[in-house]
């Protein structure tokens, strides 16, 4: 097992008083495993990839554990942290702008980070051979002109360039694990499909572990092996793809792979999710998903379900277990 979570919790605080962002969170990721998690916005996944990589914000607060490879990251020193972020895990936020420095050429950004990899393995720099390598790493990507992009600044380039830089410093990099946060979001439909080829091919290809955060069902679909789906913070069901989307048990992925679009399907049809996600400053008592569950029977209003494993799956819903 690469990654094990468990009892993850990150509070913020706030003016408004404490809001629960990440709650109980169990789940794992084997080496090579892609994981979707999937989630309306809001219900906490970029918050759970940034405690994964120990970037939350100064108001934040963790609990529970996460073992990176046997390693406990949350109990790890600032220090320790910083050799295996980037190296061993790394992320691709969902702005991917944020993952450049802007004031530093491409080539620059991409050098520093195999350079530093290179003296942790004891090796020395080799600037003409480390330079090769990163434009073949751009090439790997399928950015036309490498040489030209690697003399730009971040501003310079477009939000498929800016992307296709990010994915190449995470494969210069080789991590175990790599964590992108709506790696596609800001980007127009055809380069989107575009990206999300290029992170199937290369997972193939270097064997890495993917946790890929997005709101898309439907982008979800082509990139994992597993699903894990959250609601307000908390899982309400995780399990192989093709269980998740072919027979979904809780109401709430119920209601998720329902919107998704099909071919089959007229546009006009699709299945919005009736009311909004709560207002996690005071989420619902019992299930949190209880205010729009078609399901819901008096027990969910008072208890939060726990955890429970049927049919290939994890699940919390008392409709199970
Ligand atoms: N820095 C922060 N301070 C306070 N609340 C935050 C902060 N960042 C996110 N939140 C809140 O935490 C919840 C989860 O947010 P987020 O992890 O960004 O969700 P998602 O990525 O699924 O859209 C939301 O209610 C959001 O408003
Ligand atoms: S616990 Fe109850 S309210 Fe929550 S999803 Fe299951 S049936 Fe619906
Ligand atoms: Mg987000």
């Amino acid at each position: 097992m690469l990654l094990d979570v468990k009892g993850l919790k990150v509070n913020y605080k706030t003016i408004y008083g404490r809001l629960e962002a990440v709650r109980s969170l169990d789940f794992s990721l084997d080496k090579g495993e892609s994981v979707a998690i999937v989630g309306e916005s809001g219900c906490g996944k970029s918050t759970l990839g940034h405690s994964l990589v120990r970037l939350l914000p100064p108001n934040a607060s963790t609990g529970g554990s996460v073992v990176l490879d046997g390693r406990d990251l949350l109990k790890m020193k600032e220090r320790e942290v910083k050799m295996i972020r980037g190296s061993e895990v790394f992320m691709i936020f969902q702005d991917p702008l944020n993952s450049l420095n802007p004031v530093k050429r491409v080539s620059v950004q991409l050098m520093e980070g195999l350079a530093l990899k290179q003296r942790r393995a004891g090796k020395s720099f080799d600037e003409k051979a480390t330079y090769k390598e990163v434009v073949d790493g751009l090439s790997s990507v399928r950015m036309p002109d490498p040489e030209v992009i690697m003399e730009r600044y971040p501003h310079q380039l477009s939000g498929g360039q800016i992307q296709r830089v990010v994915i190449a410093m995470a494969l210069l990099m080789k991590p175990k694990l790599l964590i992108a946060d709506e790696p596609t979001s800001a980007l127009d439909v055809t380069i989107q499909a575009q990206v999300i080829k290029l992170i199937n091919e290369l997972k193939k290809e270097y064997g890495m572990a993917v946790l890929f955060i997005t709101h898309d069902m439907a982008v979800a679909y082509t990139v994992a092996n597993r699903f894990l789906v959250m609601y307000a913070g908390e899982l309400s069901e995780t399990g192989p793809v093709e269980k998740v989307v072919g027979k979904p048990l809780h109401p709430y992925t119920v209601a998720l792979v329902n919107s998704i679009p099909t071919k089959s399907r007229a546009e006009g049809d699709l299945v919005a999710i009736p009311g909004s996600p709560p207002n996690m400053l005071a989420p619902p008592t019992g299930c949190r998903f209880h205010p729009r569950c078609p399901k819901v029977m008096d027990i969910c209003r008072k208890e939060n379900p726990g955890y429970t494993t049927t049919d290939d799956r994890t699940l919390r819903c008392h409709l199970y277990g």
